[in-house]
C-alpha cells in the first residue's frame, strides 16, 4: 500500500510553477456566474472572448450552491460553465469555496463562529464567519475540496486552483474556546515546556506566571496591557493557524490534482496579520491582490511598492494580479472612480513589476448583494461604457506586450519588511503611539520610486551582498541573527540606511540589554541614552535646512560621524543623523522622522556611498521599470503619471504601437509605453530576482 503510494507519487508530474497550457500573459477575473441566470452566461464568454480573457477565477463564493445541504453536492451547473469556458477556450482558476461557510455550516456547528478579542461572537450573513482553528471547520473544508479535487482535477479548462480567498481578510485571529486550545498546542510546539514559555514571556512582571498549560488564554480584551510577549505569540499563532487551513486544502487538492499549481491570494501591503514570508513558499505561484487607497494622492506609489513586495515573496518568480479594479471600489469611505487611462497606468505598473497576469474583481457588476456598487470588466452599463472599452484595449494591449512573459525585474536597492517586527512596533505601550512600520515602509519606498530605483523586499535575514544599498524603515524587533547578517552586509562593503528606533528588542519583545539600539549598537557606533519623542504636532529643526517630527533621541556617537545635528527641541546640539563606517561599508542611522525632501536629502547622500547612479533625462512622477527575458532582451516601461507629455531616453521598438524609436521614447500625458531592445553586453547581476542590471543610460 506505501509503495503504491509511493510509485504514484514519483509518477505524478511535477508542480508547475506558472499557469498550465496558458499561452500569452493571463487576464480576465472573478467570474460568479451563481449571480446570473443561465442564459447570461453564454454572453459572458462571448464578451469575455471580445475582450481577450483567458483566464477567469470561479467557485469563490458559491459552497451554499455547491453544498446546498451537508453532504449533498450540486455540480451540474459547475459542470456546465466549466464546459462553456473551456469550449471558448478561456482557462478556469477554481476556487476551494472555504471563505465563505453557508447558513448550513454556521447554524449547525455555532462553535465554530470566530469571537473577537472583546469576546464577541460573530454571526454569518457576511462572509468569512469561521473560526481558523474549528474542527468542524476543518472537517467541512476538507469535505468540500476533496469533492472539488476528485471531480475537477482532470478537467481540461482547470490551469490552476485557488484556495479559499484572502486569507486573514477580514479577520486574522479568533479568540474563541477552539483558538484557545490551539494556541496552547502552538505554544507547546514552540517551547516544549512551561517554564521556558515563562521565561520567554517574562512572566515574573505583573504576576503572570503560569503553573499550567490550561491557565494560558488568547490575549483577550483586559483590564490593562496584556503581556506583550503574548501577544506577539498570538500574532504568531494566528498567521500560521490560517496558514494550516491552506496547507490543508493545498494538500488535498496536490492528492487528487497532481500538477496542477495552487495558490491563494495575498494581499501583500494590505494585510497586517499575516506573514507572508512564511507563506509565499507554501504556495505554487504567488498571487495578489490591490486596491488603490481611493483618496490617496500618488496613490499609484503604494500599488508599486504592493508590486514589488508581490515580486519580492515570489523570490524574483513571475507572479500573478488576482484582484483589482477597473475602477471604484465600494468598500471605502469614498469610493472615487478611476478616471480615463487610470486603470490602463494602474495594469500595466503592476505587469512592470513582474505580474505574468492582471485579474479584476469582478468579471459582470453584481446587480444585488454588498458589492453591488463595485466596478467590474462589465459595468452595469454594459459594453457602451468607457470602462469596457478600457478593459477592451487593456486585453489588446496584453497581446502585444505577451512577450515579457517570464522575463525577471532588476532591482537597485533593496528594503527590509519584516511583519513580525511590525507587529511588535504596534502593540500599546510604546514611548509614542506615531511610531508606526507602514507609513514609514511607503515613505522610504516613495523616494526610492522617484528615483527611479528598482526596489526589492527582503527579510532582514536574507542574503544582502547583491544590492549596493539596503534600507531599513524601521525593525524594532531586530534578532541576533539580523543584527549579524546586516552587520556582515556592511563589513563587507555594503551602505545600509536605518531609521530610528530600530535594534530594540529580541523575538520575544526583551530589550537587547547595555543600551540602545542594542541590537544595532556596535553597527551604528552609537548609544541611544534617552527616547525624545515629540508632542503631537511639533517639529524640529535640523542642520541643512531639514526639520523632522514625532521623534528624536538623545544619541552619543561611539564611533559615528554626526552629520546632521539637531538644532531645537529636546535633543537639540546633539546628533540626528549619523555615519558610520565599519569595515568595507557605511550604515547611515536617522534618528527622528524626516519625509519626502528632508529623507530624500539623507538618502541621496546615502546613494553616494552605495555608487548609485540615478537615472538622467527621467521627469519625477514617469515611472520607469526594467524586466530583462532570459535571453538579454530588456523590457522598459515607462508610465507617465503627469499631466503632461514626455520623452525619456530610449532606443528600439514601442511595442504598444510597434513604432521604431531612436534615443528619444515618448511618453504622452498620462500614458504607457514599453520599450524593447536587446542587450548586447553583459552587465552585472544585482538583486534576488537575478535580473542583469545595465548601467543607467539609454
Ligand atoms: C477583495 C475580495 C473580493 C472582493 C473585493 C472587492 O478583497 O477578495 O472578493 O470583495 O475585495 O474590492
Amino acid at each position: 500500500m506505501q509503495l503504491d503510494k509511493l510509485c504514484e507519487r514519483s509518477q505524478s508530474p511535477p508542480v508547475s510553477r506558472w499557469l498550465p497550457g496558458l499561452a500569452g500573459l493571463a487576464y480576465g477575473g472573478d467570474y460568479n456566474p451563481e449571480q446570473w441566470p443561465e442564459d447570461v452566461w453564454p454572453e459572458d464568454v462571448r464578451l469575455m472572448r471580445a475582450a481577450g480573457v483567458n483566464l477567469v477565477s470561479v467557485g469563490i463564493f458559491s459552497w451554499a450552491m455547491l453544498e446546498p445541504a451537508e453532504g449533498r453536492y450540486e455540480f451540474g451547473w459547475l459542470d456546465r460553465v466549466l464546459g462553456l469556458l473551456h469550449e471558448a477556450g478561456i482557462a478556469v482558476d477554481l476556487a476551494t469555496p472555504t471563505a465563505a461557510p453557508p447558513p448550513w455550516f454556521t447554524y449547525r456547528y455555532p462553535d465554530s463562529r470566530p469571537v473577537t478579542r472583546e469576546g464577541v461572537v460573530l454571526g454569518p450573513g457576511a462572509r468569512a464567519a469561521f473560526c481558523p482553528s474549528s474542527p468542524e471547520y476543518a472537517r467541512a473544508t476538507t469535505a468540500i475540496t476533496e469533492q472539488l479535487g476528485r471531480r475537477y482535477g482532470g478537467h481540461p479548462a482547470v490551469v490552476l486552483w485557488h484556495v479559499h480567498n484572502e486569507y486573514g481578510a477580514p479577520l486574522s485571529a479568533c479568540y474563541c474556546e477552539n483558538s484557545a486550545a490551539a494556541f496552547r498546542d502552538w505554544l507547546r510546539g514552540r517551547y516544549r515546556d512551561l517554564s521556558t514559555v515563562n521565561r520567554a514571556w517574562g512572566t515574573s512582571f505583573w504576576s503572570q506566571r503560569y503553573g499550567d498549560w490550561a491557565e494560558i488564554e488568547p490575549p483577550r480584551a483586559a483590564p490593562s496591557a496584556v503581556n506583550p510577549a503574548q501577544q506577539l505569540d498570538f500574532l504568531r499563532f494566528a498567521s500560521d493557524a490560517l496558514l494550516d487551513c491552506y496547507r490543508r486544502e493545498r494538500d488535498v487538492l496536490r492528492r487528487l490534482a497532481p500538477g496542477i499549481p495552487v495558490t491563494t491570494n495575498f494581499m501583500a501591503t494590505n494585510c497586517k496579520g499575516i506573514d507572508y514570508w512564511r507563506w509565499a513558499s507554501e504556495v505554487d505561484i504567488v498571487s495578489n491582490d490591490h486596491y488603490l487607497r481611493a483618496e490617496q494622492p500618488d496613490n499609484h506609489i503604494e500599488l508599486a511598492m504592493s508590486a514589488d513586495l508581490t515580486r519580492s515573496l515570489a523570490g524574483g518568480a513571475p507572479w500573478l494580479l488576482m484582484e483589482h479594479s477597473t475602477s471604484a471600489v465600494n468598500w471605502q469611505p469614498r469610493n472615487l472612480a478611476k478616471r480615463a487611462g487610470e486603470m490602463r497606468r494602474n495594469s500595466l505598473a503592476h505587469l512592470a513589476r513582474g505580474a505574468d497576469g492582471l485579474l479584476f474583481f469582478q468579471w459582470r457588476a453584481a446587480l444585488f448583494g454588498a458589492e453591488k456598487f463595485h466596478s467590474a470588466m462589465l459595468p452595469h452599463g454594459g459594453t457602451g461604457t468607457r470602462v469596457w472599452r478600457d478593459v477592451v484595449r487593456l486585453g489588446a494591449d496584453l497581446g502585444a506586450l505577451r512577450d515579457l512573459r517570464g522575463s525577471r525585474c532588476v532591482a537597485d536597492v533593496a528594503v527590509v519588511w519584516d511583519w513580525q517586527s511590525w507587529w511588535a512596533l504596534e502593540l500599546e505601550w510604546r514611548p509614542s503611539v506615531e511610531l508606526t512600520f507602514f507609513d514609514r515602509a511607503v515613505a522610504h519606498y516613495e523616494r526610492l520610486w522617484r528615483d527611479h530605483l528598482g526596489v526589492d523586499f527582503v527579510r532582514p535575514e536574507d542574503e544582502l551582498s547583491g544590492y549596493p544599498l539596503v534600507v531599513v524603515p524601521n525593525l524594532y524587533l531586530t534578532t541576533t541573527a539580523a543584527a549579524e547578517n546586516l552587520s556582515r552586509y556592511v563589513q563587507r562593503g555594503g551602505t545600509l540606511l536605518v531609521s530610528y528606533f530600530s535594534g530594540i528588542v529580541d523575538g520575544n519583545d526583551t530589550i537587547h540589554p547595555g543600551g540602545h539600539p542594542g541590537a544595532l549598537r556596535d553597527l551604528l557606533g552609537l548609544t541611544v541614552e534617552e527616547f525624545l519623542p515629540l508632542r503631537a504636532g511639533q517639529t524640529v529643526s535640523l542642520d541643512g535646512g531639514l526639520s523632522g517630527d514625532i521623534w528624536t533621541e538623545e544619541i552619543v556617537p561611539r564611533g559615528a560621524e554626526t552629520v546632521l545635528s539637531y538644532l531645537d527641541g529636546p535633543a537639540a546640539g546633539g546628533p540626528a543623523v549619523t555615519r558610520h563606517a565599519p569595515g568595507a561599508g557605511v550604515v547611515w542611522y536617522v534618528s527622528t522622522r524626516l519625509n519626502g525632501p528632508d529623507l530624500d536629502a539623507v538618502l541621496k547622500r546615502a546613494y553616494v556611498d552605495a555608487g548609485l547612479a540615478l537615472r538622467a533625462g527621467v521627469p519625477e512622477g514617469v515611472e520607469l521599470v526594467r524586466r530583462v527575458g532570459a535571453d538579454g532582451t530588456e523590457y522598459l516601461v515607462a508610465i507617465n503619471h503627469l499631466d503632461r507629455d514626455v520623452t525619456v531616453p530610449g532606443t528600439g521598438t514601442e511595442l504598444l504601437t510597434g513604432k521604431p524609436c531612436a534615443g528619444e521614447l515618448a511618453v504622452p500625458a498620462g500614458e504607457v509605453a514599453v520599450l524593447r531592445r536587446s542587450l548586447s553586453r553583459d552587465h552585472g547581476v544585482c538583486g534576488r530576482g537575478g535580473g542583469r542590471v545595465g548601467p543607467h543610460t539609454p
